[in-house]
């Protein structure tokens, strides 16, 4: 059982402050950064410029969420302003598995996610081609929304395909994280948790940080004891 990941997205946070917002989170593990384009998903956020602007300002990995059609031509950019790891859409992308292997040739993490209405058992034969999984608990496209408790049934699918096969496949989770989902999530075997509004949406955003880690930490920990 490794420490909970804590990944606040800043696509709640104020743009015109990013700098400062990234400080608030100082306690973060990583940054998630969530690339919209207006057509994979209804919502436009930001794309290269933006993000390279936030690697300037952080030492912390930067976690890219491509909400985007046709990633296959976008990656690079995002590989050479930093990102530590990269996640795309299966829905978005003929090949998955050779743009992940792309992924990993270039030296970040290959991630692939999947909106709540795709199947995850497709993907589960290339969990070794894989460094993360990144479940949907929302639509993609827009911060706030309410968490679909269902969604866990994939993460429990990917925990025990993993453990039993001896993989590190991270397993991370998206949308409506906040102190009332995180410790399910964290139960049913996530290890890496997005927080846009519960973090940014609280008087101090750091507080909220290690707030949901303690409840992430309740949550492997009820794991354990039913595991026995
Ligand atoms: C949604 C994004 C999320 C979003 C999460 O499409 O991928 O990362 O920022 O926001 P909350 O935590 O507010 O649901
Ligand atoms: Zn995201």
């Amino acid at each position: 059982m490794s420490t909970p990941i804590i990944a606040p997205s800043i696509l709640s946070a104020d743009f015109a402050r990013l700098d400062r917002e990234i400080e608030a989170v100082s306690d973060a593990d990583w940054i998630h950064v969530d690339v919209m384009d207006g057509h994979f998903v209804p919502n436009l956020s930001f794309g290269v410029p933006v993000m390279a602007a936030v690697a300037k300002v952080t030492d912390k990995p930067l976690d890219v969420h491509l909400m985007i059609e046709e990633p296959e031509k976008w990656v690079d950019g995002y590989v050479e302003a930093g990102a530590a790891g990269v996640t795309f859409h299966v829905e978005a992308s003929p090949d998955p598995i050779a743009l992940a292997r792309k992924l990993r040739e270039a030296g970040v993490k290959a991630g692939i996610s999947v909106r709540p209405g795709t199947p995850i058992e497709p993907w589960l034969e290339h969990l070794n081609e894989l460094d993360l999984v990144l479940v949907m608990s929302v639509e993609p496209g827009f911060g706030g929304q309410s968490f679909m408790p269902e969604q866990l049934e994939k993460v429990r699918v990917l925990r025990n395909q993993i453990d039993l096969r001896g993989l590190g496949t991270i397993i991370e989770i998206d949308g409506g994280i906040a102190s009332g989902t995180i410790a399910d999530a964290a139960e049913a075997g996530c290890d890496a948790f997005v927080a846009g509004s519960a973090v940014y949406g609280a008087e101090v955003p750091n507080d909220a940080v290690n707030e949901l880690r303690a409840l992430a930490v309740e949550g492997q920990l009820r794991a354990e004891e039913s595991r026995g």
